[in-house]
């Protein structure tokens, strides 16, 4: 608590390009699987937003929206190309910036990351089919030649664009998790001889292209914030592969690139993760996992503190009060970014700023009661499990911790069909 005994989680942000946030709860985007086919937005997306908004995040960042409705990343996913949605996007939007809450458009391209069930023609930086287990689950993708990166970020302008148009109060780009972005940031994934791949001066100018042409699309006062992972490459692994001397899109990199978009103008970095060792979401034990780990990425945090003056939201790990004013304290980071806690308490941010709760959000353990089913669907489960809680709130219900995981798994195929228990992540990516 500061002097005038008002949390630092309810103290108001200002953003570099001059817009204010009323809090420092960040929600963190989370796919709502609410889409149909025609990937439009729906009544649920209205009800969900409404819902968040008015349980009193100051920043309210939607599920990943596609760029391009060939190229999902999951079913279910909203996509934005043209115009052709914007009155359900205006009603949204609405829905979203009520109750003084911003409400950002998360904006992304799958790449190769776009499971065989929904895309049999994925791209990439470069070609070649994945290895191991979960190749099956990908089509070997296309290596993009200029003209179609060229295009890419046409479209996340264009997408941008149309968000800001239909009433959205800013936009975040996806550069972390394994999606394309993140697939030219990684010498891994990216293996191109020309101005797009090679060191990562040259490996980030995908990104730093869709960051300028998104900017020069919603203009200088519009915040524009972007996700990306403190390092991604499989660690261990490769270091004892090329007799430790690894060089990957590694935390050195990471802070280079957001040193990067600070001079270009970005208005917030969202700092997460996830590496083959480590995936972001980690296995579905909910609270027992929680405690272990405490808040993800603060070591990270730490480092990139003396280092950026742009304000971070640290995603991941922040399940009560006293975790969240700790790192405000500590000035590692501005904002509170958070995700599973919201689907299960909408209304957390007032409970916490307006009545004070000091308690603590307990995700279950998320099990279908099987083992082998439950090793077997591990991510997809917790996963299908938030978005059957997201869809309860999208229809005016409560969310209902105590369902079951083979409910979540039921759910999930007759929403989306069997292809929704396919990974939709490649191992080590959350
Ligand atoms: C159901 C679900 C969907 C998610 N979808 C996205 C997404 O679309 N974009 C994204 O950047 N992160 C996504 N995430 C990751 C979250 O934003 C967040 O980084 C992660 O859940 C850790 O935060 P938490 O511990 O507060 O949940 C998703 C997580 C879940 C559980």
């Amino acid at each position: 608590m500061n002097a005038h005994n008002t949390p630092g989680i309810a103290k108001p942000l200002t953003l570099p390009c001059g817009a204010t946030v009323k809090n420092r709860f960040y929600k963190s985007a989370m796919n709502e699987a609410l889409a149909g086919r025609d990937c439009a937005p729906t009544e649920e997306h209205v009800r969900l937003y409404r819902t968040w908004a008015e349980g009193g995040a100051g920043v309210l960042v939607t599920g990943n929206v596609m760029v391009d409705r060939t190229q999902l990343g999951e079913p279910g996913n909203v996509a934005v190309e043209d115009g052709r949605d914007l009155n359900m996007l205006r009603r949204w939007a609405a829905a979203g910036t009520r109750n003084g809450a911003h409400c950002w458009m998360q904006i992304n391209h799958p790449g190769r990351q776009s499971p065989i069930t929904i895309n049999q023609h994925p791209y990439a930086p470069s070609g070649g089919k994945l290895e191991g287990d979960y190749g099956r689950f990908f089509a070997e993708p296309t290596a993009l030649t200029v003209e179609q990166i060229h295009d890419i970020v046409h479209r996340f302008a264009t997408t941008a664009r149309i968000a800001k148009k239909a009433g959205f109060t800013g936009v975040e780009i996806h550069a972390a998790h394994g999606y394309l972005i993140n697939q030219f940031l990684s010498p891994e994934d990216n293996r191109r001889t020309d101005e797009y791949g090679g060191d990562i001066e040259h490996r980030a100018r995908f990104l730093f292209e869709v960051f300028d042409a998104v900017r020069e699309a919603v203009g200088p006062e519009f915040p524009v914030a972007v996700k990306l992972n403190s390092s991604d490459v499989p660690i261990a692994v490769k270091i004892d592969d090329r007799g430790g001397s690894f060089s990957g899109f590694d935390e050195k990199e990471s802070i280079w690139v957001m040193k990067q978009l600070e001079k270009r103008g970005v208005d917030l970095i969202d700092i997460s993760g996830g590496t083959l060792e480590k995936p972001l979401i980690q296995t579905n034990s909910g609270a027992v996992e929680d405690r272990r780990r405490g808040v993800y990425f603060t070591e990270f945090a730490r480092r990139v503190k003396g280092e950026l003056t742009v304000p971070v939201a640290l995603t991941g790990g922040f399940r009560n009060a006293r975790d969240m004013e700790r790192a405000l304290d500590e000035g590692i980071t501005q904002m509170i970014g958070i995700a599973r806690p919201l689907a299960l308490v909408p209304d957390l941010p007032k409970r916490i700023i307006r009545d004070r709760w000091d308690g603590s959000v307990d995700l279950p353990w998320v099990t279908t009661g099987v083992k082998a089913l439950d090793r077997a669907f591990g991510g997809i489960l917790v996963i299908s499990w938030f978005e059957l809680q997201m869809n309860r709130i999208g229809h005016g219900k409560r969310p209902d911790p105590r369902i079951g995981g083979l409910r979540a798994l039921c759910f999930a195929i007759g929403k989306h069909g069997p292809g929704a228990l396919a990974p939709r992540h490649r191992k080590g990516h959350q």
